[in-house]
């Protein structure tokens, strides 16, 4: 197989030996090399994950997470255009109270968030513990807690 990827190497002329190259992990990727990331591995699977709870995010793209800054290319999170979520517990639970978004919650506790933290190979935020750190904070602005 390695022999015929080189004779190809040499056909196309277009190999930068990145087949041979260690992977990167997420934190210490590049601003290109987590677009490409994004783009070839995670939102292939986060799009049949989002599919799998709701049909209307077939096909999602990148401004589904990225809202704005999936056009003005800063890709920048958490994203002011996904619903924020209470900043203080008390607040949150009062949120959740209602059924659906009581639904939403507990999915995306279970299933989003450590999907995504295993994707960037980063430690979810583990309540019980209090270590880690992806959270619903790194996708949803919190909303500023009242003095
Ligand atoms: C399921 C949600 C989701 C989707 C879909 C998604 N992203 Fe992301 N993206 C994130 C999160 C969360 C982060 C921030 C991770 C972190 O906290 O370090 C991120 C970070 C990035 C970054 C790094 C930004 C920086 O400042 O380092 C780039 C670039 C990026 N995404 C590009 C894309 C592109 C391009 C697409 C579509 C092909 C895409 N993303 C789709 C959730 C998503
Ligand atoms: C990888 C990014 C990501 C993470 C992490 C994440 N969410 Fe979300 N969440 C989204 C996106 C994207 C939507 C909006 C989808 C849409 O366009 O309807 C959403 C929607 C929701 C909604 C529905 C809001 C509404 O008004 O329809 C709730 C509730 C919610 N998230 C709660 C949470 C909670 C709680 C956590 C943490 C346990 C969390 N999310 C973590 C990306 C994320």
């Amino acid at each position: 197989m390695k022999r015929i990827s080189i004779a190809l190497c040499l056909v196309v002329a277009a190999c930068g030996g990145e087949d041979d190259s260690e992977p990167v992990a997420w934190k210490d990727m590049s601003f290109e090399q987590r677009y490409e990331f994004m783009e070839e591995v995670v939102t292939p699977q986060m799009a049949e994950t989002f599919a799998a709870f709701d049909p209307k995010f077939e096909g999602m793209s990148c401004p589904t997470c990225h809202g704005a800054g999936a056009t003005d290319g800063s890709y920048a999170m958490p994203s002011a255009q996904i619903p924020p979520l209470p900043g203080t517990p008390e607040a949150f639970l009062e949120y959740a109270m209602d059924p659906e978004i009581g639904r939403w919650s507990t999915w995306m506790y279970e299933t989003v968030v450590p999907q995504m933290a295993d994707l960037l190979q980063v430690a979810r935020f583990d309540p019980t513990t209090e270590t880690g750190e992806f959270s619903c904070g790194n996708c949803h602005t919190l909303q500023a807690v009242e003095p």
